[in-house]
Order: structure tokens, then sequence, then C-alpha cells
């Protein structure tokens, strides 16, 4: 049986980069596999959170995915938080991951960098990132590329813990589309589209307003070159906005080159940002119904149960495995 894992963290506005990289993937697996979407309130919080916004933030991304097209009658929607198995297991594997490796890791070198103090549970998220992802034998993860190092790592402590205690996680694979899995700043090119980028113009968050990714869009860098052409190498800020609009519009590359041969970048723009709102509009919509209403309380409590139920199957073989007392 395959199965499908995977989750957004609720430490900020989700922009249209975790949609390219993670959502889409997800609405799009999860007929494929039994599936499982949780959001990692607890992997937020290695950074300070203001209580009252992780609430509000961690309610936004389920409403989200249920927005995107998740249906939460096929798939399990979640929060970390109601399934205590996570912060066990990730304890039980973190006497497995080594100080080294973990010191390796280039997304705590980027968020620690230039910082004096950072919590050491920053440091360990990727363990338990790795709990999240072997309590529920997951086959499979789709994730953007800057998760690949973190996915590579679940694997090691994966194939560790069964080298060492006998077989007992499944060894997952990601899965990383060549298209969308690394959105781009709308300012700079070689920085990913981030929420924590200062520039308000850099980030389209799914929630904005068609003015402004109206905006946002137009105010886009681009080159001197003027051709609509796809080459990371040569114009990394044209292909950039390329691959935005094939994301959003689900059209190969060539497709949309060849609408824009000889058009120049003001026409290509205007028509990206369009595309764009009207992809979200209708997500924002559905988003807003959702939000706060007690039909996303109900789908998250059974999530939960669901999710617990398959958990703690792993969780009791993990802790035999290792010599715990259990009953
Ligand atoms: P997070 O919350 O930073 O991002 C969520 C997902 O969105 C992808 N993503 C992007 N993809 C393309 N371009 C971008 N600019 C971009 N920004 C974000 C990320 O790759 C990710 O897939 N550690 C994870 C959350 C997590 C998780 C898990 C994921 C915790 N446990 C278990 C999978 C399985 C994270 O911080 O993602």
């Amino acid at each position: 049986m395959k199965r499908l894992l995977s989750g957004i963290k609720p430490s900020g506005d989700l922009n249209i980069g975790g949609y390219g990289g993670a959502l889409r993937q997800y609405v799009n697996l999860q007929h494929d596999y039994e599936a499982y979407f949780f959001v990692p309130d607890f992997h937020a919080v290695t950074v300070y959170q203001d209580p009252r916004k992780l609430h509000q933030r961690t309610r936004d991304i389920a409403a989200l995915y249920i927005a995107s097209g998740i249906d939460p009658r096929k798939a399990t929607i979640f929060l970390q938080s109601q399934v205590p198995a996570h912060a066990e297991l990730g304890w039980l594997l973190e006497t497995q991951a080594h100080f080294g490796e973990l010191k390796r890791m280039t997304q705590f070198k980027e968020k620690s960098d230039g910082k004096d103090t950072v919590s050491s549970a920053l440091f360990t998220y990727p363990v338990l990132m790795a709990a999240d992802v072997l309590l529920y034998q997951a086959t499979h993860v789709p994730v953007g590329d800057d998760q690949k190092q973190h996915l590579e790592l679940t694997r090691d402590v994966a194939e560790r813990f069964n080298n060492r205690f006998g077989s007992t996680f499944i060894i997952p694979e990601p899965i990383i589309q060549d298209i969308g899995s690394r959105v781009m700043g709308l300012d700079d090119p070689s920085k990913k589209m981030s929420k924590s980028n200062p520039n308000k113009n850099s980030c389209v968050h799914m929630m904005d307003s068609p003015e402004d990714i109206r905006r946002k869009f137009s105010k886009a860098v681009t080159d001197s070159e003027g051709e609509v052409r796809h080459d990371w190498e040569q114009k990394p800020a044209v292909s950039n906005l390329i691959e935005i609009y094939s994301v959003f519009s689900e059209e190969d590359i060539s497709v949309i080159e060849k609408r824009y041969d000889g058009q120049g970048y003001g026409t290509f723009k205007k028509e990206l940002a369009e595309v764009v709102i009207e992809k979200l509009l209708p997500i924002q919509e559905k988003f807003h119904q959702i939000v706060d209403s007690s039909e996303l309380d109900r789908i998250l409590i059974d999530g939960a149960q669901r999710a617990a139920q398959t958990a703690s199957g792993t969780l009791l073989a993990a802790k035999k495995a290792m010599g715990f007392v259990t009953f």
C-alpha cells in the first residue's frame, strides 16, 4: 500500500512557493495514496510564535488544505500537537540521530546564522520531522526542494534504527516535482520565496488581493533580453515567473514560451497575475467559509483520532524493539 504524509508549518502566511512545492502536489496525489496531511504546529514553535497568531495560523493552514481541494473524506487532516506520539517518537529517534549530522543541516545553519541564541528545538527539528514521517510508515513524502536534506536525514535515521533494533520503519521516498519545487523571490531569483523576506513585493501570499498580486508581478524583476524563455542558468528571474505560470495554469513550459514568443515581458507579467488570481480566488472564497467553522473542528478532531490510531501502532513497535516494557 502506498501511503503519503506531508505538512506545512503554521509559522507565517502561506505563500505561492508552498503552494507550488507542496500544496498543489497534495491535491494531485491524494487520490493515488492513503494520504495524511497535517499541520506541524510543534515545528512552528522552534522559533518564537505569538500564541494568538499561532492559534489562527494553525487553523488557517488546515482550512487552506481543504479550500485548495484536499478532500477530508479521503485524506486524514490533523494537527501535530493533537497526536502525542509525534513528540514521543521524536525523543526516541533523537537517540539515533547524530549531533554532527544535525549540525550539517543547511536550514539550521541559515536560521541560526548571526543569532546569539537559538532554541535547542530548532537544532533537533529534523528529528521531529523524521518522527512525523516514520510514525505513519509513509512510503512517499511530497515536499519542495528545500526539504530534501531533511528527508535524507529521515531515511538515514530510519535505516540506522532498523539495523540496530530490527525492521520497524518503512524507508520513505521524497516526491519533488521538476516544476514548482523551488519558487524564488520576485525581487531576487537567487533567494527562495519566503514568508520572512522583509521586501513586501518579493512574495505572493495565498490570501493576497487581486490588486496586490497585480502590483507584485508588475514589479517582479526580469532581465534586459525581453524574451519569455525558460533557462535557469541565463535567465533565472524569467524562468521563475514561467514556472509560477506553469504551476497555476497547469500548462507545459513550452506552451507558455510559445504563447509569449516575441511579446516582451509586459503582457506576460500582466497575464501571469491574472492566471494566479483566477486560481486563488475560489480557494480564498472556500477558505473564508471554512476557517472559523465548526466543520473544520470536526474534521480536525476526526483526523486526529484516525492519525493517532495509525501512529500508536508504530510507536508501540518502536518501543518494543528498543526494549521498553510494554503492556
Ligand atoms: P515549510 O512549512 O517551510 O514549507 C511547507 C512546504 O512548502 C515547500 N516550500 C516551497 N516549495 C517551493 N518553493 C518555495 N519557495 C517553498 N517554500 C516552501 C516546502 O519544501 C515544504 O514542502 N519541515 C517542513 C514541515 C514538516 C514536514 C514534516 C514536511 C514538518 N514535518 C513531515 C513533510 C513531512 C517545513 O518547514 O516546511
